[in-house]
């Protein structure tokens, strides 16, 4: 299997740390693809009609995206200890801390393009501001319901996992340590982790 990433996505970075915490990192080649929003890549497009990464080549040619999908599919490989409990209110508790931090990271991503991709002049200040809230607010969010993780660490921990390391790479002057204690100590604690530690984003 082949996956195809960027070092600087929090995206790429969930499927990244899904291979290593189950061990799959033998199995899948991780190839470095470059992604624009307004050049998009034609070779990455022959993979993926949406030209997004993270996506999984599988052995047959099929191709699965996006995250959610990539990560879901990588939990059903091999045996090690499953990152997506298989039902019950553990499960959408999961999924649903899931989606917070990939509604986290759509805002921060998409600001992102804003800020360094659109030409100064074209900026909107309120739009930018909008997403913003959704950061500001989902971090809080973040930090309310940390205390209830435990030392869990699978999918929902995952994704808070790339929100607060995207947020360093990406938006230090968001200075989310400030004011969210709870995560300031677990995400020191995460970033132990060989699967952390060896996805720190990079450009
Ligand atoms: C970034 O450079 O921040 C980035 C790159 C690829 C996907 C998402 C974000």
């Amino acid at each position: 299997m082949r996956a195809r990433i960027n070092p600087a996505s929090p995206f790429a970075r969930k499927v990244r740390i899904v291979l290593r915490e189950r061990g799959l990192s033998g199995q899948v080649e991780e190839v470095e693809t470059s992604v624009s929003p307004v050049a998009p890549n034609a070779d990455l497009a022959r993979s993926n009609p949406l030209v997004k990464i993270p996506a999984l080549i599988l052995d047959d040619g099929t191709t699965l995206f996006d995250s959610r999908v990539v990560c879901e599919y990588l939990d059903t490989v091999g045996s090690a200890p499953r990152l997506f409990p298989a039902a019950g209110p553990e499960r959408w508790n999961a999924l649903r801390l899931q989606s917070l931090c990939d509604g986290i990271l759509d805002a921060a991503v998409i600001s992102r393009y804003e800020l360094a991709v659109r030409p100064e002049a074209l900026r909107w200040k309120d739009w930018i501001a909008g997403q913003r809230t959704k950061i500001d607010g989902g971090v809080d969010a973040l930090e309310r319901e940390q205390p209830s993780w435990g030392q869990a660490f699978g999918i929902g921990q995952i994704g808070a996992a790339c929100v607060l390391g995207y947020l360093d790479f990406r938006f230090p002057d968001i200075a989310w340590r400030a004011s969210h204690p709870g995560l300031v100590a677990w995400f020191e604690g995460v970033s132990k982790r060989p699967s952390v530690r060896d996805t720190t984003p990079r450009a």
